[in-house]
């Protein structure tokens, strides 16, 4: 009897002791993921100042305002650029797609040269030098200087529009995914070749060439090659994205351009359904130009057929 009670003491003892153990080796773990990634949230990005041509036509401005919404920068910053909730989730934290007006809580007043919106748009990064979370400058760091200048004049020419968010912050458990999910791109400033010669953007016209700059968004879902499939990192209720290229086992679900405009345009497929803008961003895309989207169209039958789900 004695003897067990020994043993038991022991086993307790040495139960408390792996918890202890256990707990700080969680607590050396989250004090370790908290200061990483504070480090690289605070990090300072030194670049040269790049300036493009902001044009005044109203040519250019309507451009502008094309490309802010088709881009999608439109359904991020809200209609009147006036900022919108991007991510409220206890999970993660909270951020918040940037009032980019001069606006009460906007932040046009800190945008002293132009320089800085190239900074912010092409490389992820504040006027201040710190990175922007989630802001997809990894597609924008494509933008070529034509198309980058009409945007900035466009935003430049919006009217203050007054939206106070509080400013964007990850949670821990968002710091411990920011940590270990290599996919989610957190911070596209560290993804971002910032001193590397930026590659020429082809000229304007319908050509594969033309219409593979104007898809870098797609590529996100329906991978590098277009073949589609289920998207990595995303939430589990997304529906794989669909196969845009001719594939031996699937063709491309549009055999003509008319159709595949039509989707682009309206969100309905050739068997009458509609599509969820929220899983497929037509909503945005609808906003492309009759030649844009020719040039999409071009540049999707120039690719090598693959069977769906190879990226
Ligand atoms: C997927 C959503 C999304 C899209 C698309 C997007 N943005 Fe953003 N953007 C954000 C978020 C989120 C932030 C704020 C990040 C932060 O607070 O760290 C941001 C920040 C910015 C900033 C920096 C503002 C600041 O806080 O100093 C600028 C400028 C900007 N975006 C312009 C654009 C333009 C122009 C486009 C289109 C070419 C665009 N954004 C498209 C989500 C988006
Ligand atoms: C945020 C993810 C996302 C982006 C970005 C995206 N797509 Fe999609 N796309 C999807 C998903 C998911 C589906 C399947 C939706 C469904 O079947 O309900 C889809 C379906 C489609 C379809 C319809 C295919 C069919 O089933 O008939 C076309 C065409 C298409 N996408 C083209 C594009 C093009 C072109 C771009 C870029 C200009 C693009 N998508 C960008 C996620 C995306």
């Amino acid at each position: 009897m004695l003897n067990l009670t020994t043993t038991m003491k022991t086993f307790l003892k040495w139960i408390a002791f792996c918890t202890v153990g256990l707990v700080a080796l969680v607590g050396i773990f989250l004090a370790w993921v908290y200061f990483s990634t504070q480090v690289r949230l605070g990090r300072f990005y030194l670049l040269p100042e790049a300036y493009v041509q902001i044009p005044v036509s109203p040519e250019k401005l309507e451009d502008g305002q094309r490309i802010f919404r088709f881009r999608g920068c439109e359904a991020c910053h809200g209609e009147k650029l006036e900022g919108k909730v991007y991510l409220s989730d206890p999970v993660m934290g909270e951020v918040n797609a940037t009032n980019l007006t001069n606006g009460l809580g906007g932040v046009a007043g800190r945008y002293e040269k132009d320089s800085d919106w190239v900074k912010a748009i092409r490389h992820g990064i504040r006027p201040e030098g710190t990175p922007l979370l989630f802001m997809p400058s990894t597609e924008f760091y494509y933008l070529s200087d034509d198309d980058l200048g009409a945007v900035i004049a466009y935003i430049q020419s919006q009217p203050p529009a007054d939206n106070m968010l509080p400013p964007s912050s990850l949670s821990l458990t968002g710091r411990v995914l920011m940590t270990l999910v290599k996919e989610l791109t957190f911070i596209p400033a560290e993804m971002i070749p910032h001193d590397a010669q930026r590659p020429a953007a082809p000229p304007a016209g319908i050509t594969p060439e033309y219409g593979a700059y104007l898809t870098q968004s797609c590529k996100v879902c329906h991978g590098p090659g277009m073949s589609g499939g289920e998207i990595p990192a995303f939430p589990e209720e997304y529906p794989p994205a669909a196969n845009l290229t001719t594939s031996p086992v699937r063709y491309l679900p549009y055999w003509e351009e008319e159709g595949f405009v039509k989707i682009m345009r309206t969100g309905v497929t050739r068997h009458g359904r509609e599509i969820n803008p929220a899983y497929m961003p037509w909503s945005s895309y609808k906003f492309m130009s009759d030649d844009e989207l020719k040039a999409v169209w071009v540049y999707l039958l120039s690719l090598p057929p693959r069977a769906s789900g190879n990226r």
